[in-house]
């Protein structure tokens, strides 16, 4: 699929979301809590920054909820019942109707507010959610319009769902982990030396799968004709090589902070809901190293010279 295509499956996918995205991700009590706005609004805070772009913004669900003093908020977004929709709530913050656009976080021009000459950079840059609809080839180009985006001495925040989480949720990723990224099947295939060896190993890979829950996640569908969230492009990054490109793409003082700890993998979840959550909550540390496996989420952050 060309980017042109897949944007428009992404646009597709979303353009559902607009009105109820906050309520069902942000508010609901069966949400997790949005521990990732607290990580931001920390940063923002420790750092004084005065200006805000977030890449990705959706309908502001992060952006209303960091109405800090003094901080100026800016946002783009592929879907435009998404723009739509943060326009409209951010009104209500007396935040103007210009500071909101749409675009993608595949274009550098995007990254510049509609009629500004010449284009400001902002004191930090947020992107959340968007990383999954990225193809790999592009995973750097969108890291270095973020670091663009920036000015000297500013940050980048750029979220991703952590691969590596499947070494611990045993189901169907955890097979696709071991298999794709671990095991690395087709090149292992080609070195097997004689049928009987190939033989052995499809055995082998059909024993790891019943290791697994197959059947588990289910799939999400979209709410009406369009698209869900499983059914489009929706990758996960491995921490350490989305650490390494952010580096490539000229960020310093990269780290990656880890958010939505499991105390127990998912699957265990329906055996005891209420603990399975308020343990869950109790972990949350984006700096412990048990995030690179627990954790279903991270940010990779770092600085500009
Ligand atoms: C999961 S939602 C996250 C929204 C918001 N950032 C948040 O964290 O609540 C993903 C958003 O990314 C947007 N998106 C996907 N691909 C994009 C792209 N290439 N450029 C800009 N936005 C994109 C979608 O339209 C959608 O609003």
């Amino acid at each position: 699929m060309n980017n042109a295509d897949l944007e428009q499956s992404i646009r597709h996918c979303y353009s559902t979301w607009g009105d109820r995205y906050y309520a069902d991700y942000y508010q609901s009590k069966t949400a997790y809590p949005p521990v990732h706005t607290d990580i931001i609004r920390d940063l923002l805070r420790q750092s004084e920054a005065k200006t805000l772009l977030d890449a990705g913004c959706g309908p502001a669900s992060m952006l209303r909820d960091l109405d800090l003093p003094n901080l100026e908020r800016f946002g783009f977004d592929l879907t435009p019942e998404m723009t739509a929709e943060a326009r409209r709530v951010l009104a209500t913050q007396n935040v103007p109707d210009s500071h909101i656009w749409e675009g993608s976080v595949l274009e550098a021009s995007s990254f510049q507010q509609p009629g500004m000459s010449p284009p400001p950079t902002f004191d930090a840059v947020i992107c959340f959610g968007v990383l999954p609809h990225i193809p790999a080839p592009s995973d750097l180009t969108v890291l270095t319009h973020l670091t663009d985006a920036v000015s000297s001495g500013g940050w980048v925040a750029c979220e991703a769902r952590n691969q590596l989480f499947a070494l611990f949720t045993l189901n169907r990723y955890s097979a696709d982990l071991f298999k794709t990224q671990l095991i690395q099947v087709e090149a292992l295939r080609q070195r097997m030396q004689n049928p009987s060896e190939e033989l052995a190993l499809d055995q082998a890979l059909e024993e790891l799968d019943q290791r697994f829950r197959m059947d588990l996640p289910p799939l999400r569908k979209g709410y009406e004709q369009e698209p869900g969230y499983d059914e489009v492009l929706s990758r996960t990054h491995n921490p350490f090589e989305l650490a390494a490109v952010a580096r490539q793409a000229g960020l310093v003082e990269v780290q990656c902070l880890f958010y939505h700890y499991h105390a127990l993998p998912p699957i265990l979840e329906p055996l005891l809901p209420q603990a399975f959550r308020r343990e869950s909550i109790a972990m949350e540390n984006p700096t412990d190293w048990r995030g690179h496996f627990m954790a279903s989420a991270f940010i990779v952050v770092g600085k500009r010279p």
